[in-house]
């Protein structure tokens, strides 16, 4: 029976990823943490720093934790501005997770990596897993060493620790952390207020996307398939559907024509304009059988269901 942590319980990601848990498993077997004094789950929750490597010891010690699920970060444009703290952050928290693993602490790790590990040499479109990568970003940076340190672990230390490069994830419990996909989840809000919407990105711009569901049903298949066939040992491109601004305003349109999209690109646009329009993921299907379920169409109806 694994009992597992989830570190950064409280953001976009642990939230969903918490409450998916509480679905399938015995919810004493869970356990949150985040650096924020309260919670918004019921599940058992303690605010820990992932930067104290003691605090982590102590708590995986004492609760027996077999399983890690390590989403504390600064994401890309809240990076930005203060590129030191974003450094410490994603960099030294994963360092200490993977010590819990390299220390036999705990058996298994899960951490994200992100489309922002490519650059403006990756090719645009179906950007390979081997692709160049040339971050632009500290964010960028950060899960790019990150990578090389899982990989690192994983065959120095044979720890176990796994990764996917999530595209944005579009998702309704939370709204996003500082991401450069943010407007992608908040075009929705502005929806169904009935305001219009202020796009940060311009009409064209592409990117990669995934709905939630499918962004935790990647974690949880990669986390139970057999450790043999996972070939790459740093992180997997996976994709689900790309869309640009335009896209989604145009179907959410459809359903409302009163609605409307107002572009005006700020600094985020040029970190978009880095990251690819669409990701090659076969080695991730391959491997571990990965296959998205929710399409655009899909994620908007069930966006629209969740946030009336
Ligand atoms: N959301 C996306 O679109 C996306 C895309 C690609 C990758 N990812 C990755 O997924 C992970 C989760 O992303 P998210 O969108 O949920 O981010 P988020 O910003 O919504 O949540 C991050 C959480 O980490 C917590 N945190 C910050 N400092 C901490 C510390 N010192 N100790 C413990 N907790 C701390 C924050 O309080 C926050 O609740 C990140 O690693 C991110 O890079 C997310």
């Amino acid at each position: 029976m694994s009992r597992i942590l989830i570190i950064g319980s409280e953001g976009q990601l642990g939230s969903e990823l918490s409450s998916f848990f509480s679905k399938i498993m015995d919810p004493s077997n869970i356990f949150l943490s985040d650096i924020k004094d309260e919670s918004s789950s019921i599940l058992t929750y303690n605010k820990l720093d992932a930067l104290s490597y003691n605090e982590l010891k102590t708590f995986v010690k004492s609760y027996r934790i077999s399983h890690i699920y390590h989403l504390a970060a600064i994401l890309s444009a809240k990076g930005e501005t203060n590129p030191m703290k974003t450094w410490n952050l994603n960099m030294n928290s994963l360092l200490n997770v993977l010590e819990l693993g390299k220390n036999k602490l705990i058996d298994k790790i899960f951490w994200p990596s992100s489309i922002s590990v490519f650059g403006i040499n990756s090719e645009k479109v179906n950007t390979r897993q081997n692709s160049v990568k040339d971050p632009t970003t500290v964010y960028g940076i950060s899960k790019l060493a990150g990578e090389r340190w899982c990989e690192y672990y994983n065959m120095v230390y044979n720890v176990d620790v796994r990764s996917v490069r999530f595209p944005g994830i579009i998702s309704s419990n939370t709204l996003p952390g500082g991401g450069t996909t943010d407007y992608a989840v908040e075009i929705f809000h502005s929806f169904i207020k009935n305001e219009d919407f202020k796009c940060f990105l311009s009409e064209n711009t592409m990117l990669p996307m995934i709905y939630i569901d499918d962004a935790i049903e990647s974690i949880w298949k990669l986390m139970n398939s057999d450790k043999q066939n996972l070939t790459i040992k740093s992180s997997y491109n996976i994709s689900a559907f790309s869309i640009s601004p335009k896209i989604i305003f145009d179907e959410l349109k459809k359903i409302n024509s009163d609605f409307k999209i107002i572009y005006s690109p700020d600094k985020r646009q040029s970190i978009a304009d880095s990251w690819p329009d669409t990701v090659e993921d076969s080695q991730a299907r391959k491997d571990w059988n990965w296959k998205e379920k929710f399409s655009l169409k899909q994620t908007i109806k069930e966006m629209l269901r969740k946030l009336n």
